[in-house]
């Protein structure tokens, strides 16, 4: 990645020119730029491309039609695949995918956040929905989505059982709200799962790591529990035959955002569940990594050599 001037001009109908002061980093643009997104939902774009789902920024010019916005409204977006480009000052965007920013929710806390928690939203309300009692396993569970899933989860009444890569991420699971922590580099994590569930398993599974841990993770859902992949940083899950999921009863899903969020009043719903979920005190603020728009490539580093906890933003 490089930095470039490119002018994106006025907006079109119903489009905003957004002038960014946040923008979240997320595992899907290191997909994009390495060109390993799933080939089913996000499409291998054509070099050169500015990637970046999410931002947050004050409107300073308004497209024809456009009626809902003003310019100076602090606005933010968490974009679909087909609006990528949120690496930039200032860029041109759809305004029915925007939504005017609380005062009381700062711009970095909401690029921290947004489309992860959207992403999170269609997750365990939809794909899963978790309710109090539930117990939980949850991969990558200090990562940005898990330190989000973990919170929410805690907040609903959960217990969450969390697996991550080293020692040092097990104080932000526990902080995340883990009630268990298992770094399953040193330890066999479905073992140590069924031994804390006495031997029942979990109702769900939450996987966004994939090809690493997915096929070991169905042993350790209980009978007619539920697995829910949404991602694969480790790699993409190869075809699964339905009979692993005999034994035992299980439910499979995938989510996708492409799906759950094509649709604008869903997608606007989401975003207001998690804007009312941020003012509820569910997720602790101001813990991100922040980076300087010109030290991208530093953070996409860390982010896929696992040397980060939480979310990822971008000032400019
Ligand atoms: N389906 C959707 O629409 C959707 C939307 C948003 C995100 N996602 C997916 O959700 C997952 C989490 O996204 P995120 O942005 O919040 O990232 P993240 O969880 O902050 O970072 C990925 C984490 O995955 C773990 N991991 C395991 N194997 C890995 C490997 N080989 N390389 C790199 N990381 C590995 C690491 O945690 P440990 O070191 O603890 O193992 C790492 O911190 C990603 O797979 C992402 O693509 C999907």
């Amino acid at each position: 990645m490089k930095i470039v001037n490119l002018d994106p001009g006025m907006p079109g109908p119903g489009e905003l020119r957004i002038r960014q002061t946040a923008i979240g980093v997320n595992f899907a643009d290191v997909h994009y730029r390495r060109g390993t997104a799933p080939k089913h939902s996000m499409a291998k774009l054509p070099i050169p491309f500015t990637p970046g789902l999410e931002g947050v920024g004050f409107v300073d010019a308004v497209g024809d039609g456009v009626t809902q916005f003003a310019i100076g409204d602090r606005i933010a977006y968490a974009s679909a695949s087909l609006t990528i480009g949120a690496y930039a000052e200032v860029r041109l965007f759809p305004a029915d995918r925007c939504f005017i920013l609380p005062g009381d929710i700062k711009d970095v806390d909401a690029a921290a956040l947004l489309y992860r928690a959207i992403t999170v939203q269609g997750i365990i309300r939809q794909c899963y929905p978790v309710k109090a009692g539930d117990t939980i396993l949850l991969h990558a569970a200090a990562g940005g989505i898990g330190s989000i899933l973990s919170q929410w989860a805690h907040h609903l009444g959960a217990t969450v059982i969390g697996t991550v890569s080293s020692q040092d991420k097990v104080a932000r699971a526990i902080a995340n709200g883990c009630a268990h922590a298992i770094v399953h580099t040193e330890e066999d994590f479905v073992a140590r799962t069924l031994k804390i569930t006495g031997g029942r398993g979990v109702d769900v599974c939450f996987d966004g790591v994939g090809i690493a841990v997915f096929l070991p993770s169905l042993k350790a859902i209980r009978r007619y529990g539920t697995m829910v992949s949404f991602g694969q940083a480790s790699g993409l899950v190869d075809p699964i035959d339905p009979i692993e999921l005999q034994h035992e009863g299980l439910y499979l899903t995938k989510f996708s955002g492409g799906t759950y969020n094509e649709d604008v009043a869903e997608y606007q719903a989401r975003a207001a569940d998690v804007v009312q979920a941020i003012q509820a005190g569910v997720f602790a603020l101001g813990n991100h990594l922040v980076y300087p728009l010109d030290e991208v490539v530093h953070a996409h580093d860390d982010l896929e050599n696992r040397r980060t906890v939480g979310s990822l933003v971008l000032v400019p």
